[in-house]
């Protein structure tokens, strides 16, 4: 079966920069997975999901979605983020609109649908996402947590193939974190792919049925979790598996 999105040896260094970001980064993704994205900071992860939609272009390698080499004409880009959606690490990156309908309405209407489609769109995904009474609020007057959920909202309104979220999790409460979870959950089971970039090793182990890990801009291995965390060699690297002990928060609350 032909992956739905692939990653095939890509390399790219930011302007400026004196090391490259990535270096060789190789990931495919099938239908209906779901994968944790970990790696320590600076790992690469954010700058290869950056990648998936065209928001970059890479140096060296290429990226296929549904085995199609992503073209990056305005065209083509259009094309790519109708299937692979992007939720950026940090929302305010990606929300730029005045009010939190015309963010989430922007996706759906520059892929050309109707007025009454992206309506329907729009009260679908802020309902899943529980921001329908934040819809006529200003955008950078939300709390964090809020502006992610208003993110994730607008990519849900595309409806893509693959949906990308970059530590989505990470700024909402708890109930937050579940009803987006079961949103992933319903997602999967109509066969989209959901990757999340995260640092929770329980979501990797509990919620992914594919663990990818990037190191120095490479993914150094994806399998499943029972693989990974079977295997204190290939999780190790990660850092402290383990809940922090007593002491390292003690130590914190000093700083
Ligand atoms: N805009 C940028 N300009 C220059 N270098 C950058 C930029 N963004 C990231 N980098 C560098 O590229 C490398 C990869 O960064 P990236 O943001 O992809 O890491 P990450 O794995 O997502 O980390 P984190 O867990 O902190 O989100 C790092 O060395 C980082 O310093
Ligand atoms: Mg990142």
């Amino acid at each position: 079966m032909t992956p739905i999105l692939e990653w095939e040896s890509l390399h790219y260094t930011f302007p400026g920069a004196a090391a490259p970001a990535l270096c060789g980064a190789s990931l495919r993704l099938d239908a209906g997975q779901r994968v944790a994205l970990l790696g320590r900071n600076g790992a690469g992860k954010s700058t290869l999901l950056l990648h998936a939609n065209g928001i970059l272009r890479p140096s060296a390698g290429e990226v296929r979605v549904a085995g199609v080499p992503l073209d990056y004409s305005r065209r083509g880009l259009i094309v790519a983020r109708r299937q692979v959606g992007l939720v950026f690490q940090s929302p305010d990156d990606q929300l730029f609109s005045a009010s939190v309908a015309q963010d989430i309405s922007f996706g759906p209407l520059n892929l050309g649908l109707s007025l009454e489609t992206t309506r329907q769109r729009v009260a679908r995904a802020a309902e899943l996402c529980g921001v329908t009474d934040l819809l006529e609020r200003p955008t950078h007057a939300l709390s964090g947590g809020q502006k992610s959920r208003v993110a994730l909202a607008g990519v849900l309104a595309m409806e893509p193939r693959v949906i990308l979220a970059d530590e989505v999790t990470a700024g909402l409460d708890p109930w937050m974190r579940r009803q987006v979870f079961a949103i992933f959950r319903r997602l999967v089971a109509q066969g989209t792919t959901v990757l999340l970039a995260t640092h929770n090793l329980d979501v990797a182990r509990h919620w992914a049925d594919l663990v990818a890990v990037m190191e120095h801009g490479r993914v150094v291995f994806a399998a499943p979790p029972a693989q990974v965390f079977a295997d204190p060699a290939l999780y190790g690297p990660l850092g402290p598996a383990a809940p922090w002990a007593e002491d390292e928060v003690t130590d914190d609350a000093h700083c």
